[in-house]
């Protein structure tokens, strides 16, 4: 499954046999371990820790990092089709994946120190340990730079006091990595991004969400008084954590329209398979042209979407510009996933309705696409200074 970065030159459909079997591997993953009780832990919001477990063994929780550091060495393109893959199934899990893959594991393998690496990336990449990006607050969401969290500099140490709020692996993980104000009068030239491990003195976890979709995932607040953090805990130099987070946030946008992907294709193709079972009027559902029409409309926005995130994933691949592709991919898949997952629903009529129908909780996973890693809106503001700069 390790792949050598490669430049190519000619515009090129075909997968190598390298991403089929990673694909493969991951589709075959989600159907024996995450199809079982993904409805039962959607209910209870219970976090697939055996299976995300499982999801570490098998390399898909730093596919993109160097075997170095006990990474996979995959490209972006592989990364992509195995998170597709296991959206289909289980966003939950998807959303765990994403956030240690793309924000963590990438950001440390980016711009960590040799030390920051040996000792937190390993255990990320090999699926030992699991993190968590910390950007968000109260008061803090779109707008990013308010940042209310203070890391004070104590001279060999920062002294981390605040709140963080919906931080995806919340108490799950052990590693988070946390944006912080340390030079108010610095504007965003004064924000850290410190490695703060669970068990520091004065970090509790705070509140879990009752959240509409994705309740497997683990999302709580994060509380810091006091916080002492080495000097060396630091990630780059004295004031790099706003660009930091911007540019770790950059990659993830691409894991989470691979996720409104997922969600979308995996509704659709549930969608297609009960409308060739269920008959109304003397025939099967899809022999009638209303629900034909919604299909073909279903299967181009799914395959636009794909188009888009695989450009942006092949852009980052080839060391290209690649922050407007993944924000107009995040932006108009998450948008596909809302739209397919509400006419998959449709297609199964009062059966889609209830629980005991994945499209159910499909639809209701698909509006965090919309939300988190910037909102639809916040990917509207990168893509128009993009294309006006
Ligand atoms: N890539 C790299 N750098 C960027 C950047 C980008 N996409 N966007 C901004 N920056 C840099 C700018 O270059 C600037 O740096 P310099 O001054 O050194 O040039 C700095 O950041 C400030 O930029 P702006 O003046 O543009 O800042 P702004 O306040 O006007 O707006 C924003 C920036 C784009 C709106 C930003 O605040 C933003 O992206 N907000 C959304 C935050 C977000 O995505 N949160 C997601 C939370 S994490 C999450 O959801 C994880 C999860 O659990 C799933």
């Amino acid at each position: 499954m390790i792949m050598e970065k490669k430049s190519q030159n000619s515009l090129n459909f075909h997968l190598s046999e390298e991403q089929i079997e990673v694909r493969t591997a991951a589709r075959e993953f989600a159907q024996r371990e995450l199809l079982p009780g993904v409805i039962e832990r959607d209910n209870a919001q219970k976090f697939p820790a055996e299976q995300v477990k499982k999801m570490g063994e098998l390399g898909f929780m730093g596919m993109m990092v160097s075997p170095k550091y006990n990474g996979g060495g995959m490209d972006t393109v592989s990364y992509v089709l195995a998170i597709e893959e296991i959206s289909k199934i289980d966003a939950s899990a998807s959303v765990c994946m994403s956030v240690n893959n793309s924000l963590v594991c990438w950001g440390l393998e980016t711009f960590g120190t040799e030390e920051q690496k040996e000792k937190y990336l390993k255990p990320l990449a090999a699926g030992e340990k699991i993190g968590a990006f910390c950007l968000s607050e109260p008061e803090a969401g779109s707008d990013a730079t308010s940042q209310c969290t203070t890391a004070q500099d104590m001279g060999d140490h920062y002294l981390v006091n605040g709140i963080k709020n919906w931080i995806t692996n919340g108490s799950t993980a052990s590693i988070y990595l946390v944006v912080a104000q340390t030079d108010v009068d610095k504007k965003h030239k004064g924000i850290n991004c410190l490695i703060i491990e669970r068990g520091m003195e004065g970090f509790e976890v705070g509140r879990k969400e009752d959240k509409m979709g994705i309740r497997g995932s683990d999302t709580h607040s994060l509380m810091f008084t006091n916080v002492k953090v080495p000097k060396e805990n630091r990630i780059g130099a004295d004031g790099f954590g706003f660009t930091f987070a911007m540019t770790t946030l950059n990659g993830g946008r691409i894991g989470i329209a691979a996720q409104a992907l997922g969600i979308a294709s995996g509704a659709y193709e549930l969608a297609l398979k009960y409308s060739k079972e269920r008959k109304t009027f003397g025939k099967p559902i899809c022999d009638h042209q209303g629900i034909q029409f919604k299909l073909a409309e279903m299967y181009m926005k799914i395959e636009g979407a794909r188009l888009m995130i695989l450009k942006a994933a092949f852009l980052k691949d080839n060391g290209d510009d690649f922050v407007l592709a993944a924000s107009a991919a995040k932006l108009y898949a998450s948008q596909v996933a809302n739209e397919v997952a509400t006419e998959a629903v449709q297609i199964h009529g009062g059966y889609g309705y209830v629980k005991e129908f994945h499209v159910e909780r499909m639809m209701r996973d698909a509006k965090i696409t919309q939300i988190y890693e910037g909102t639809s809106e916040i990917q509207k503001i990168v893509i128009a200074r993009s294309i006006l700069k």
